[in-house]
C-alpha cells in the first residue's frame, strides 16, 4: 500500500510526520491565498491545505476525483471538534490526480434529498455518502457479533439450497423454471424451515445461518422481496430455551453497537394483550397510550353514537395535549384506512369539555373518563365506534400515528417485547379456510393439545415474536414431532392426504426416524439493522435493495429476456 494513513486516522499525535494519503476530494475551498481540500475515503475526512504554488494544478482538480497527496501533518490554528482529524491539517508538499469524475447527479454528502430512485440508480455514488457507509458498517459488525454469539454458543453454520420446492401455506413464492426439467419450478426458499428441521433430525443439534430468503409479497418500509435472516434452532429446547437463546443475541448486539446494556429481563406479553391494549401484535412500548374498552362506561348513554352497538364496541385512547383540527383530520383519514368512518373526540383543559361528543356527555360519563384514562393535564380523549377487531386495528394505527405528530419515536430508545400465545390458525378470507398463523409445524400450546383441531379459533400456539419499537424483529417456535399431532395439524387446515405427500412426504416422513423435540427462531436482519442505525427504511441498510415497485432501477431488474432464453426454458408468455 502507498498510503500511509486513512482520513479518518492522523490527530494531534501525528504532527511533524510525513504522509500519505489517498481519497476522494470532497469539497475545495479558497481563503486568502490558501486552499484548503477536504480529503474523504470511509474512514473519515482529513483536511489539506496548499499554498498559492499548487493554484495551476488546483485548477484542474474538482469535486470527486481521486488524488494521491505528500505532505506534512501541522497542527490546525482553528481546530473542528466535530471530526476525529480536526486537530490537524496537511500541508501538501505534491499532489496528483489518480482518476478524475464527472459531475456526480447529486452532492456526496449526508442528508441530500433527491429522489430515490436516482440514488439507486446511481447505488455506487449514493454507498460513498457517510451515512451510507456507517449503515453498511453497522450491519457489517451486527453480523460478526451475531456469529460470534452463536459459535460461542455451540451452534454451526450451516448452508441450506436456494433452489427448493414450492409448497403451500405461507407467502407467494418466486420460481425459477428448471431447463434441464421441462416445465419444472423450483422455488426459491421463503426461509429455511423445513430443512433446519431436518437437521435437528440429523442429530446436528445447534444450527443457524445468516441466510439470504425471498417471498413475492407487498413492498413496504420494512419489506424488500429478497432480505436477509439470523435463522436458528435448537434440539432437546422448548420455547423457553430458544427465547433465552435470542434474548441473548438480541442483547449482545445491541451492547457491541450501541453500548447499551440492557440488563432486564425482555418483557413478555400475551398476543391477546397486545392487540387489546395496542391494536396489533408488534406494540412500539415507547410511550403509552392505551386503547380502553368503553362499554360499560357508556351503557346509559345519550351520545347518539355510543347508543344502539348492535356487536359493536366503544373503544378509545386518550393522548395528552390538545389535538389541533389539522392534527385530527390526519388521525381521521389514518381511521378511515383502517375502516372506523368515525373517530370521535373530546378535548379536556381545565375541567372544560370540547370536541364532537362533549356536548352530549353527562356528569358521571366526564368523571368515570377521567378516572379510566387517569387524566390530570390537557388531553384529548379519540374514540371509535366498531366490531373489536375492526375498531381495535384502526385505534392501533391512530395510536401510532399520534405518536409520529408528538414526536414520541426516540430512536436512541431501545423497547424490546415478547409476544407470546399467538392464535395457531387464522381465518383466511381469500381462501375461506383456516389458515397456519405461523407454520403448520407450529405445536399447538399444552392447553389446546386435546382439542386444537375442533375448537380452531381458539387454539393457541406455543410461537413467538419478537418486537422492537413498533417493528417484528423475529419469530419462532416450537416444533411438532410426533407425526399424529402433525397429522392432525394438516387436516384442520384441510390438507389432503394426496397434498401433504405431494407437497411435504419428503419431509413429514423424516420424523418416523427418532426426532429430538426442538424449537427455533429467526429474526430479521434488515430491519435489525434499520433501527440499530435509526434509518428510516430497510432499503438504507441494504446495499443494492428493490424500489417500492420490485425494480432495481441500477440494472432494471427484473427484466425482459429474449426469446430463445424462454425457448430453452420451455417457456411462453402470455
Ligand atoms: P417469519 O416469517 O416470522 O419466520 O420471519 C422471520 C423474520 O424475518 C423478517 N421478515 C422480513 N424482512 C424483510 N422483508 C420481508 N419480506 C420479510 N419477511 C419476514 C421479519 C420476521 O420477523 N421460518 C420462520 C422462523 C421460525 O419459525 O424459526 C420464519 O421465517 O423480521
Amino acid at each position: 500500500m502507498k498510503r500511509t494513513h486513512t482520513c479518518g486516522e492522523l490527530n494531534i499525535s501525528n504532527v511533524g510526520q510525513n504522509v500519505i494519503l489517498q481519497g476522494w476530494v470532497a469539497k475545495v475551498r479558497k481563503m486568502g491565498g490558501l486552499t484548503f481540500v477536504d480529503l474523504r475515503d470511509r474512514y473519515g475526512i482529513t483536511q489539506l491545505v496548499l499554498s498559492e504554488a499548487f493554484n495551476e494544478k488546483l485548477s484542474e482538480i474538482k469535486s470527486e476525483y481521486v488524488i494521491e497527496v505528500h505532505g506534512k501533518v501541522i497542527e490546525r490554528k482553528s481546530k473542528n471538534k466535530d471530526i476525529a482529524t480536526g486537530e490537524v491539517e496537511i500541508e501538501v508538499e505534491e499532489i496528483s490526480t489518480i482518476n478524475k469524475s464527472k459531475l456526480t447527479p447529486f452532492e456526496i454528502k449526508d442528508g441530500i434529498e433527491s429522489n430515490e430512485d436516482t440514488r439507486l440508480v446511481y447505488r455506487y455514488l449514493d454507498l460513498r455518502r457517510p451515512e451510507m457507509q456507517n449503515n453498511l458498517v453497522v450491519r457489517s459488525k451486527m453480523n460478526n457479533s451475531i456469529r460470534n454469539y452463536f459459535v460461542e454458543n455451540n451452534f454451526i453454520e450451516i448452508e441450506t439450497p436456494i433452489f427448493g420446492k414450492s409448497t403451500p401455506e405461507g407467502a407467494r413464492d418466486f420460481l425459477v423454471p428448471s431447463r434441464l426439467n421441462p416445465q419444472k419450478f423450483y422455488a426459491l426458499p421463503q426461509s429455511p424451515q423445513l430443512y433446519k428441521q431436518l437437521f435437528m433430525i440429523s442429530g446436528l443439534d445447534r444450527y443457524f445461518q445468516i441466510v439470504k430468503c425471498f417471498r413475492d409479497e407487498d413492498l413496504r418500509i420494512d419489506r424488500q422481496p429478497e432480505f436477509t435472516q439470523l435463522d436458528m434452532e435448537m434440539s432437546f429446547a422448548d420455547s423457553e430455551d430458544a427465547m433465552n437463546m435470542i434474548e441473548g443475541v438480541v442483547k449482545k448486539t445491541i451492547l457491541d453497537i450501541k453500548g447499551i446494556d440492557l440488563k432486564e429481563s425482555i418483557q413478555r406479553m400475551t398476543w391477546k394483550e397486545s392487540f387489546d391494549k395496542y391494536g396489533n401484535d408488534k406494540p412500539d412500548l415507547r410511550f403509552g397510550y392505551e386503547i380502553n374498552t368503553l362499554d360499560e362506561l357508556f351503557s346509559n348513554t345519550e351520545v347518539p353514537l355510543f347508543s344502539n352497538l348492535e356487536g359493536k364496541t366503544i373503544r378509545a385512547i386518550c393522548v395528552e395535549g390538545l389535538l389541533n383540527k389539522k392534527e385530527l383530520e390526519q388521525l381521521s383519514e389514518t381511521a378511515k384506512q383502517n375502516s372506523l368512518n368515525i373517530l370521535a373526540f373530546a378535548k379536556i383543559t381545565n375541567n372544560e369539555w370540547s370536541g364532537s361528543v362533549a356536548s352530549k356527555l353527562s356528569e358521571t360519563e366526564k368523571e368515570s373518563l377521567i378516572k379510566t384514562f387517569n387524566i390530570s393535564k390537557d388531553s384529548t380523549i379519540l374514540f371509535g365506534v366498531e366490531n373489536y377487531e375492526v375498531v381495535s386495528k384502526a385505534l392501533g394505527s391512530v395510536r401510532n400515528h399520534v405518536a409520529k405528530l408528538q414526536n414520541l419515536l426516540n430512536p436512541e430508545e431501545l423497547k424490546l417485547v415478547w409476544i407470546t400465545n399467538f392464535p395457531l390458525f387464522e381465518f383466511s378470507e381469500e381462501e375461506n379456510r383456516f389458515v397456519a398463523a405461523h407454520h403448520p409445524f407450529t405445536m399447538p400450546s399444552d392447553g389446546c393439545l386435546d382439542d386444537f383441531d375442533v375448537n380452531l379459533k381458539d387454539a393457541e400456539a406455543k410461537a413467538y415474536d419478537i418486537v422492537l419499537n413498533g417493528f417484528e424483529l423475529g419469530g419462532g417456535s416450537q416444533r411438532i414431532t410426533d407425526p399424529q399431532l402433525q397429522q392432525r395439524m394438516f387436516d384442520a387446515i384441510g390438507l389432503s392426504k394426496e397434498q401433504v405427500e405431494a407437497n411435504f412426504g419428503w419431509f413429514v416422513n423424516a420424523y418416523n426416524y427418532g426426532a429430538p423435540y426442538h424449537s427455533g427462531c429467526a429474526l430479521g436482519l434488515d430491519r435489525f439493522c434499520m433501527l440499530l442505525t435509526g434509518a428510516e427504511n430497510i432499503r438504507e441498510v441494504i446495499a443494492f435493495p428493490k424500489n417500492s415497485s420490485g425494480v432495481d432501477p441500477m440494472t432494471n431488474a427484473p427484466d425482459l429476456v429474449t426469446a430463445s432464453q424462454l425457448d430453452e426454458l420451455h417457456i411462453k408468455t402470455k
